[in-house]
């Protein structure tokens, strides 16, 4: 996606450890416009694929995946990581551990939005290892719903999240995929 690939060499600022910073329009203040074209074109991508629902983990997959849901016309659901003062009893819950910021948290979702008839198309901002999807369709598969697709923002290409989805049959749509970020320069696929 030209669009999002231009904002990242105009606005992503390369740090330590292979991390892209892109808090301008992603990850902190968020890009209206952008996101609306981000929806676009996963719902172009998913159209086909029978897709009744569309999954986030907080904070930073709700903007895309919100944009997508109403591009698609079906209802975005989110994990939540922070134990929900309303959210207590019927949870799916999965361990999520993150590589990059080394902690690991327990996603949950209310059982009441996810249902066996599910077909769900599972978005987030970044792909580096792989394991936020892989925890998300833990949770598909906990109620016996079915993974629909896995879309995107950014992938991390030199990391190994892409490889852990493929391995498991998953069809995996990066709107930019980034094939290295060394010496401080952003270098796409
Ligand atoms: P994964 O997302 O593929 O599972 O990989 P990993 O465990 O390494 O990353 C976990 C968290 O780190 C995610 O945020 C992910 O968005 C973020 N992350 C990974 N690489 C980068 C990067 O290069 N730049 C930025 N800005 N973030 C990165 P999260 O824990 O879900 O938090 P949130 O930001 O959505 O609240």
């Amino acid at each position: 996606m030209e669009l999002l690939k231009h904002k990242i060499m105009q606005e992503g600022i390369v740090l330590d450890g292979g991390v892209l910073k892109v808090d301008t329009f992603l990850n902190h203040q968020v890009d209206a416009e952008l996101m609306l074209a981000i929806g676009k074109a996963f719902a172009e991508l998913f159209r086909e694929s029978g897709v009744t629902k569309i999954m986030t983990i907080e904070s930073s997959g709700i903007a895309p995946a919100v944009l997508t849901a109403l591009q698609l016309g079906v209802p975005m659901v989110f994990g939540r990581k922070r134990k929900s003062l309303t959210l207590r009893d019927d949870l799916y819950t999965e361990k999520v551990y993150s590589f990059t910021k080394q902690e690991e948290s327990e996603v949950t979702i209310s059982r009441k939005f996810l249902a066996p008839k599910d077909r769900v198309l599972i978005i987030d901002d970044f792909l580096a290892h792989g394991e936020a999807a892989l925890g998300m369709a833990r949770i598909v598969r906990q109620a016996g719903a079915e993974v629909a697709g896995i879309g995107i923002v950014i992938e991390k290409s030199f990391q190994t999240g892409r490889g852990k989805l493929l391995e498991q049959g998953f069809r995996v749509e990066s709107l930019a995929r980034i094939a290295s970020l060394e010496g401080g320069k952003v270098e796409f696929v």
